[in-house]
């Protein structure tokens, strides 16, 4: 049996774990042949492979970033794609793909499938929005480093009787503001779920100022929106699944309050330091047993599954069903955020 392995997509810190583990028992346990694809679906498209063996996962366990490197490649989106995939995958005599990747990349893991692909997806996006699961790994990473920025960030605002606004990632969803928000005692915390009111977020503000704080912490989620606006694109154009390249909602959101409000306000964009780097511990935890149970999947013959956590447990749950469906934050989590606004 000889299984290829790709990661699509923004990286997330854990991808490699995943990889180690898939090609670990894959090789100890199977008795596989295990490949890399480089560049998510793109090295499929192009026939783009990198050796995997026990030697090339040595050293990997902490490592962030993705060994096979990644993409946003739509095999739909380019001419032949899709057929040039299953014939790639037939001339290198793979028999099954192990699919690292989120909503996109999974997606097309699971169109694939219904023209013939034997994949696996395992779930990664430090945005954690994508559905039937728990966890993707690489959030925890990203909530950890977003909420040490807020810990920094706090002790400058106060010295400085400052509004700071930490920009955080979160296209559709605002997991990471939220938890970061929470673990971090963020004043505010906006995410693309609800559309805000610059006024409310000026409201809160002065209330702080008239209890005697005189800084105010605010968390926001590069997809949040101010109520009936667009959401606030950098630069034009998007990318091969249709997504804008989003950012400066922060710098918007900065301007208005100092309009509003007699106080001096800084942003911090914390953008791709939120996704570069080591995994943590929990992360490199759940990558792991992800990779060990997308690779018994493959054993099992179980393809069209993606694998999940649910609560502690790890499970695994049709490809076609997680694509295209977002998980939006936990409301119970949101309400809980409220009671520490403002
Ligand atoms: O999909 C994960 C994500 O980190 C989003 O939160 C963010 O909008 C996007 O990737 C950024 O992508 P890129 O690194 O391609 O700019």
């Amino acid at each position: 049996m000889k299984v290829g392995v790709l990661s699509g997509g923004g990286d997330a810190p854990g991808i490699n774990a995943v990889i180690r583990a898939v090609v670990r028992k894959g090789i100890r346990n199977y008795g596989y042949q295990v490949i890399g694809i480089k560049d998510g679906w793109r090295g499929l498209v192009e026939g783009a492979f990198t050796p995997l063996n026990l030697k090339t996962i040595s050293g990997l366990l902490p490592r962030g970033g993705s060994i096979l490197g990644t993409s946003r490649t739509n095999p739909f989106k380019r001419e032949g794609g899709p057929q040039k995939v299953l014939d790639i995958v037939k001339e290198n005599g793979i028999d099954a793909v192990v699919v690292i990747g989120g909503d996109d990349t999974l997606g097309v893991a699971a169109k694939m499938g219904e023209l013939g692909l034997p994949c696996v997806g395992v779930p990664k996006t430090i945005d954690n929005d994508l559905g039937l699961t728990d966890y993707t790994f690489g959030f925890h990473t990203a909530v950890h480093i977003a909420c040490e920025a807020i810990d920094r960030l706090h002790t400058t605002a106060e010295a400085h009787h400052r509004v700071i606004i930490l920009e955080v990632m979160g296209r559709y969803t605002g997991w990471i503001a939220l938890e970061a928000g929470i673990a971090g005692g963020a004043d505010i915390i906006l995410i693309p779920e609800e559309p805000f009111d610059v006024k409310e977020v000026c409201q809160y503000i002065k209330q702080r100022l008239e209890r005697g704080k005189t800084f105010s912490l605010v968390v926001v989620a590069e997809g949040a929106k101010p109520k009936g606006a667009e959401k606030i694109v950098y630069g034009t154009g998007s990318d091969e699944f249709g997504h804008p390249r989003l950012g400066g909602v922060g710098y918007y959101l900065g301007k208005e309050i100092e309009k509003c409000i007699n106080i001096e306000t800084r942003v911090v964009v914390l953008g791709h330091l939120q996704r570069g780097g080591s995994p943590t511990a929990f992360d490199r935890v759940l990558a792991t047993r992800y990779g060990i149970a997308a690779i018994d999947l493959v054993h099992k013959g179980e393809f069209g599954q993606m694998v999940a956590l649910h609560g502690n447990k790890i499970v695994s749950v049709p490809l076609k069903d997680v694509a295209g469906k977002r998980k939006p934050v936990d409301l119970e989590l949101y309400e809980i955020s409220k009671v520490f606004s403002g």
